[in-house]
């Protein structure tokens, strides 16, 4: 099980752990118009082995199951691991940090990240890691928030880390949406870039329960959960949540996100 992971890897485990049904039922499918364009910069076909990293409950990986790829799956999150499990019983799916990833080297034709390099202690020790288990010919995709400033949903972060007693410092979720910084990561990591695409994916609510169990299934949600009283943190999303509310009571919050193919370089 998790036995091998260090502590602050086992305590983001457990963040994303403790509302995973909320997050596989009701956040992970808000970024569906993101899995197939990444499927495609990572070339993915019916005969690719695919592996995804912070695969979470595995909504990517059913994607590539759909093409016909063989899958596998990489996450700190037991529970989400469970749930992707009960979606793809063929799949490997094992736990564990992107920083050390637990497979051969050339073992795969496509690595893909979506919504997860961000959060690696130093992405670029992580996708060296995917260099390594990454085929010659083979393709990397890495998909995540484009910068801040045009997300709407940086409202509902800033709101999570505004009632924390002591907000963290960094850019959490943002820490590599700026414009250049992830393709430079990449070429930092062995990668040549070689498509870039920007992909809207508005995340819509119902109704304020659905909003508020969505942003609460998030690790970000989890630890401010643990930290401020339940009424008080509800009572800040509601107010942040206003100006996104709609007449018939459902919210829809515009997002952008970036994804980037790229080829392991030929280091002779
Ligand atoms: C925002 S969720 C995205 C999950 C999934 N890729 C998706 O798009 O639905 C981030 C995921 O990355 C995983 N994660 C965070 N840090 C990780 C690390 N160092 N190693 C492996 N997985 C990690 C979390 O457990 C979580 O499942």
């Amino acid at each position: 099980m998790s036995e091998h992971l260090d502590r602050e890897a086992r305590r983001q485990g457990d963040l994303w752990n403790a509302a995973g049904d909320d997050w596989a039922e009701l956040l992970a499918p808000t970024v569906s118009p993101v899995w197939g364009p990444l499927l495609d910069l990572a070339r993915v076909t019916r005969s690719s082995r695919v592996l995804d990293v912070g695969c979470g409950s595995g909504e990517v990986l059913a994607q590539a199951r759909f093409r016909g790829a063989t899958v596998s799956g990489l996450d700190l999150a037991s529970t989400l691991l469970e749930i992707a499990g009960d979606r793809l019983p063929d799949a490997d799916l094992r736990i564990g940090d992107m920083k050390d990833l637990p497979f051969e080297n050339d073992a795969f034709d496509a690595v893909v990240y979506l919504n997860s390099l961000m959060f690696a202690d130093d992405p670029v020790e992580a996708l060296g890691e995917a260099h390594r288990v990454l085929a010659p010919d083979g393709r990397l995709a890495v998909a995540l928030w484009a910068e801040k400033d045009i997300n709407e949903f940086r409202y509902v972060i800033q709101t999570l880390v505004s009632v924390l007693p002591e907000p963290p410092t960094g850019d959490g979720p943002f820490a590599l949406s700026e414009p250049g910084v992830l393709e430079t990561v990449i070429e930092d990591s062995g990668f040549e870039p070689v498509e870039t695409r920007r992909l809207p994916a508005p995340f819509t609510f119902v109704d304020s329960e659905h909003y508020l169990r969505a942003v609460l299934g998030m690790a970000p949600g989890q630890s401010v959960l643990r930290q401020v009283d339940e009424e008080a943190v509800t009572e800040a999303l509601l107010e942040a949540g206003e100006k996104f509310r709609r007449d018939d009571g459902s919210y829809r919050f515009e997002n952008t996100f970036q994804a980037v193919g790229a080829i392991p370089r030929d280091e002779q």
